[in-house]
């Protein structure tokens, strides 16, 4: 029987694990990690992360041909295929801090495998740079819609019928063109970071700039939306309830690494907004924890974070309900494009907020027309402006 052994039961490791077993019965995957606490939920019915459909993929799989243990050395010794999926954080000190990818828990794993088991060589830069640029070009692609709806805002254009239009292109195609608030996750950022680092360490400075852009529009896109929410709203948030809604960087996760939404929350915090924060599936814990900590932190050991979450804990609640988020509040961002944003009632939810009220949707999944006739006043990335926006200045 062939068997697999993946290194890091994360994000990455324990979900990619657990369909290569459902799919292949005929193959044991073993998902190893030095946590014991990781791998312990991996083995109980409370699944350390969140992804539609995990749980009964390892309900049917577990202790058949998918098992999780910290016996890292006798699994990777006794497998046909090794995948290394640990954590990779940029550094926060020393050389190359604030770009360079932290490289001790890979080198740490690769060194135990290379002591129990054989390495196959390939051309190194090759295989470091196809990452890198894989996740380079998409985040690029993003951060190139984002830039166009700050122009289609600006003329009266609307960037889903641009990038509908440019979708046609068969040399364009249509994936990865949706404006939003920003992109988000654990990769994009960190893995151009990375690029931008080789390729000043490698004497290229204009090859740096060129990518370190991306993550400028991206940023400036985070800085703009949060603009339009205080400018929009009498030039001030101050002691106003805004519901948040959605947390996680996308929909369908519990993941929030990196989620724009933190910039934008922390943005409003500066300017005294009270938030009334609500995501199907983020806890208050990592909430406040994310709103508590210095850019970088995140991908670090928890006993190298902050220790106390948060400092502007009157400012915030997490609530479970959307409802409950928008009670009284004089705004709602949406953050992340859950399907149950959608199909809120909104007109439930106009009564039971304050006049005016505003809707911020950073995901473009509400229906703007329906919204504006029940009395909503409502922004939607990249798209015509609503009358009321349109005599605000963009920029608070
Ligand atoms: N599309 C992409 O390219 C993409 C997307 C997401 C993540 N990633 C990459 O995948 C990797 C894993 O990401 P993740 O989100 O799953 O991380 P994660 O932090 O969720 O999980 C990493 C796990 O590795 C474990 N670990 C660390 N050192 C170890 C060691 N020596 N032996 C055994 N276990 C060890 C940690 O305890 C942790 O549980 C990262 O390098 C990340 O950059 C790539």
């Amino acid at each position: 029987m062939v068997k697999i052994c993946c290194i890091g039961a994360g994000y990455v490791g324990g979900p990619t694990m657990a369909v290569i077993a459902l799919k292949c019965p005929e193959i044991e995957v073993a998902v190893v990690d030095i946590s014991t606490p990781r791998i312990s939920a991996w083995n109980s019915d409370h699944l350390p992360i969140y992804e539609p459909g995990l749980d009964d993929v390892v309900k049917q799989c577990r202790g058949k041909n998918l098992f999780f243990s910290t016996d890292v050395e006798k699994h990777v010794a006794e497998a046909d295929i090794v995948f290394v999926s640990v954590n990779t954080p940029t550094k926060t000190q020393g050389l190359g801090a604030g770009k360079a990818a932290d490289l001790t828990y890979w080198e740490s794993a690769a060194r135990m495998i290379a002591d129990v088991s054989k390495i196959l060589c390939t051309n190194l830069w090759s295989a470091e740079l196809s990452k890198l640029a894989a996740n380079a070009f998409l985040a690029q692609r993003i951060s190139s819609v984002n830039a166009m709806s700050a122009l289609c805002e600006a003329t009266g254009a609307d960037v889903s019928q641009v990038s509908h239009s440019i979708g046609t292109d068969s040399r364009i195609g249509p994936k990865f063109l949706n404006a939003s608030v920003g992109f988000g996750g654990s990769c994009f950022q960190k893995d151009i970071l990375n690029l931008v680092y080789i390729c000043e360490c490698n004497g290229l400075p204009e090859v740096a700039n060129y990518w370190k852009q991306v993550i400028k529009v991206n940023d400036y896109q985070k800085n703009r939306f949060v603009n339009r929410v205080v400018s929009s709203m009498f030039n001030t948030v101050s002691g106003k309830k805004i519901a948040i809604l959605g947390f996680a960087f996308k929909k369908d996760t519990g993941d929030t690494r990196e989620t724009p939404a933190i910039d934008v929350c922390k943005g409003l915090l500066g300017d005294k907004a009270k938030l009334s924060i609500y995501d199907p599936q983020v806890s208050e814990d990592q909430i406040l924890r994310d709103l508590a900590m210095k850019k970088f932190d995140w991908d670090h050991p928890a006993h190298l974070q902050p220790l106390s979450p948060t400092s502007n804990k009157q400012q915030i609640s997490v609530v479970w309900d959307a409802y409950e988020a928008i009670k009284d509040a004089h705004g709602i961002c949406i953050m992340t494009e859950w399907d149950e944003f959608k199909n809120l009632d909104y007109k439930k939810v106009y009564d039971n907020m304050q006049k005016p009220a505003f809707v911020f949707d950073g995901r473009n999944v509400v229906d703007v027309k329906k919204l504006r006739e029940i009395g909503f006043i409502v922004y939607s990335i990249g798209k015509p402006l609503d009358a009321w926006l349109k005599d605000m200045p963009a920029v608070a």
